[in-house]
């Protein structure tokens, strides 16, 4: 296993960081419409289900963003495709902040949907090729990070603004200004992003080997990574395919493909955005009926989120992606079945068991945040071959963004036809289900380079064994 030279590591970290940025805008407009609705609903009037649009519009232009992002960030570049989500950040923050109408949110909220779908797009494909391999998963995981601070900083903001803000006189309710406030990040990333070097794998992929050098020069590399680097990415290259033709003709890709597809979907049914999404109304069935309570709940809920995602970040390259894995779905299975076990005996006027079943949630929040949240993301940029890389990754990232509104979309439903627990109790089996696909068909790929896996894979090699 390579290791990062030391006098690389800074700028390797603060490309890593810079990147990762594009995570933090995707965790701030997941995290904020939990806050704002019920006051768009109050101030525009509106049915449950125009809300539903407005909350899904996002998830929908994210689908879009995801697909179209495989083709600009094969054509442009994946750092461009990353500037252009950012400029799409901030007119649609601000146009959302403005909307004089439910019309006009919905449409600028779908507009926003396509910079959040092309920066989980974009992103982590740009980390997986620009690390070097000693700290990529570290690199993914930092992404992840983001996502999870962008939630808590949007959960933590909402409660600010929606009960304590005093501006022009008016205090809380102020949900055009948590919408809009998300542009000032966006700019940062804006900025940031212009002093990101391109993805060297992608420079190669297009025939520009001396900018490829060049930018491994810029980070350090010495002179035996740096032709190390250079050679197993032109190796990879002779199958110059593209990944249409690479789909149609290669089962080996197909196979990875299902691969990245299953992990999405496993990601998503986790249920861990339920929790995102409705963690107030959760709160509110497990007898905490005060409005405030709930919101500094979901505070809670984001706080515990980002800070157990430093447990993945801490052992993905040493542990391995597998292990951890497998403990997080087991802590996610069992706290699900606790919190469904505990609405079906009923909290009301029971503390102890409204207690317990806040806990257990916070345990299913911390078994996501070490596991699922950041590793499937990690395992999704590394599972595919060089020259199919952009397809594979919008197939699965555009799965997200579909597994994720299926989520969004049908919770209240569920929670109302099989009932407060057997909901979470459904849940809790389906995480059960997940190891076993992970015991069946997830690889090891902690220490390997992408090129290794991406020749055993085209080996015909079982996909639990490509990283071997
Ligand atoms: C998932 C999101 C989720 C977030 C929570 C991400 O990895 O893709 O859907 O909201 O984690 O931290």
């Amino acid at each position: 296993m390579s290791q990062v030279p030391r006098k690389a590591k800074g700028i390797v970290y603060f490309i890593g960081f810079t990147a990762a940025l594009a995570g933090l805008l995707f965790g701030l407009d997941i995290g904020v419409i939990s806050g704002a609705e019920g006051f768009i609903q109050k101030d525009f009037k509106l049915s449950n289900a125009v809300i539903e649009f407005i909350v899904s519009a996002l998830l929908v232009g994210a689908v879009f963003g995801a697909l179209a992002s495989a083709y600009l960030s094969n054509h442009f570049g994946r750092r461009n495709t990353i500037l252009f989500s950012a400029v799409i950040f901030v007119v649609g923050s601000l146009a959302c902040a403005v909307a004089p109408s439910e019309h006009v949110l919905i449409g600028a909220r779908f507009f926003l949907g396509i910079a959040v779908g092309m920066a989980s797009f974009t992103a982590p494909l740009y980390l997986a090729e620009i690390s070097p391999e000693a700290v990529r998963g570290g690199m993914i995981s930092m992404y992840q990070l983001m996502i999870t601070i962008g939630i808590v900083l949007a959960f933590a903001s909402n409660t600010w603004l929606a009960s304590y803000a005093n501006i022009g006189g008016v205090v809380g309710g102020h949900w055009r200004v948590m919408l809009g406030v998300i542009a000032i990040p966006a700019a940062v990333m804006f900025l940031g992003v212009l002093f990101l070097p391109e993805s060297p794998r992608w420079l190669c992929l297009k025939g520009f080997r001396d900018r490829a050098e060049a930018v491994f020069r810029k980070m350090k590399l010495d002179e035996a990574e740096l032709r190390a680097e250079l050679a197993a990415i032109e190796d990879s290259l002779k199958v110059r395919q593209s990944g249409l033709s690479l789909f149609l003709e290669n089962s080996n890709f197909r196979r990875a493909i299902a691969l990245g597809v299953g992990l999405q979907v496993i990601q998503q049914f986790t249920g861990m955005n339920v929790f995102m999404y409705y963690a107030p109304r959760i709160f509110n069935i497990a007898g905490f009926t005060d409005t405030l309570d709930q919101m500094w709940g979901t505070v809670l809920v984001g706080v515990t989120n980002v800070l157990a995602t430093f447990i993945a970040i801490a052992f993905v390259d040493k542990l391995g992606r597998k292990p951890i894995m497998f403990a997080g779905f087991v802590v996610m299975g069992a706290s699900m079945f606790a919190v469904g076990t505990f609405f079906n005996i009923g909290v009301a006027g029971k503390p102890e068991l409204a207690f317990a079943a806040i806990a257990a949630l916070l345990l299913f929040i911390i078994g996501f945040a070490m596991s699922a949240g950041p590793i499937i993301w990690v395992l999704c940029s590394e599972i595919y071959p060089l020259a199919g890389r952009d397809l594979g990754v919008m197939a699965s990232t555009g799965t997200n963004w579909i597994a994720n509104a299926i989520v969004g979309m049908t919770f209240l439903t569920m929670l109302h036809k099989l009932g407060d627990g057997n909901t979470f109790l459904l849940y809790g089996a389906l995480n059960v289900l997940f190891i076993l696909f992970f015991l069946f068909f997830v690889p090891e790929t902690k220490g390997v380079s992408l090129e290794k896996i991406e020749a055993n894979l085209l080996a015909g090699r079982p996909l639990r064994k490509i990283g071997r």
